[in-house]
């Protein structure tokens, strides 16, 4: 599968989520087919040792239900439903309940079903896998404190199954795993040394403000507010080696900025009207 590689790549952060209700199937399909160069998730273990693409710590923000996703079943988070928030909030037209409902649409809604409900990494993966083009995912460990290993180990396991591990030497890599914590990434490295990680900034680290990144990183991922506020970083970061993505880049005079300073990604709710912007569509 090849793609032509741009200069700067497009990552639809948590789906198109924008336009769809983040982390379900409907935002990644729509991202796919607004041509993201890849797709940033997050992920998190269930109770039961599943890992499942959710943002929050609790599911109460983005579904119908309440309560932590490690103390939660697949099952459990399964029966729930995870796109009406973005209805509620003024997206999609809500079901006309005082009519007879048209079969069409009633088929349209059980179709849609799947396109709602938790997302698993291993069915966003398939996703991927079967998209006839080279779509790359960037995926972020969620609170690794809290397993201690797990959700790397986890996350490791699956990649293998899906022979992305160990991407050959060659080429650039279908997968990088992106996390706050050093910690996590050591663990990641440790066990795949061959997958990129990204080392995600919220503020700058003293420990790194000379542009260097915890061991074995390449990839900085500052937000855009350290890029507004520090655009010299951007400069340091690469000077030391490093690519950089930065996130969440929406509003068009971001963007500008990204381009002008070169960096290598941007993460973004809106990847159409960024690849607009960008004179890619
Ligand atoms: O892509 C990095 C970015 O997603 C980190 O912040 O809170 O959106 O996961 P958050
Ligand atoms: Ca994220």
């Amino acid at each position: 599968m090849t793609q032509e590689r741009h200069l700067l790549d497009v990552v639809a952060h948590r789906g198109a989520s924008e336009d769809a209700p983040e982390h379900t199937l409907a935002a990644y399909r729509k991202a796919i087919e607004d041509g993201a160069d890849a797709l940033e998730c997050d992920v998190r273990l269930t109770a039961d040792g599943h890992l499942v693409c959710v943002h929050d710590r609790r599911v109460n923000r983005t579904s119908n239900g309440r309560g932590a996703v490690s103390t939660l079943e697949l099952a459990d988070l399964a029966a729930l439903d995870f796109g009406s928030w973005k209805a509620a909030a003024g997206e999609p037209e809500a079901p006309d309940r005082d009519t007879d409902p048209d079969p069409a649409r009633v088929s349209g809604l059980a179709a849609d079903r799947e396109s709602t409900s938790v997302l698993t990494l291993e069915r966003l993966l398939e996703l991927v896998a079967d998209s006839g083009r080279r779509v790359e995912l960037a995926i972020e460990t969620k609170h690794p404190t809290r397993w201690a290993g797990q959700v790397e180990e986890r996350l490791l396991a699956l990649l293998d199954r899906f022979g992305l591990a160990e991407p050959p030497p060659d080429e650039p890599s279908p997968v990088r795993v992106m996390s706050f914590s050093a910690r996590s990434l050591h663990r990641v490295r440790a066990a795949a040394p061959a997958l990129p990680t990204v080392y995600l900034m919220q503020f700058i680290n003293p420990r790194y403000r000379d542009g260097r990144l915890p061991q074995g990183v390449g990839i900085a991922g500052p937000s855009i507010r350290i890029v507004r506020n520090n655009p010299d970083y951007v400069t340091r970061l690469r000077r030391a080696g490093n690519a950089v993505h930065v996130w969440t880049v929406n509003e068009p005079e971001d963007v500008e900025l990204c381009v002008r300073l070169g960096v290598d990604a941007i993460i973004t709710n809106r990847p159409k009207a960024v690849l607009t912007q960008l004179g890619r569509k």
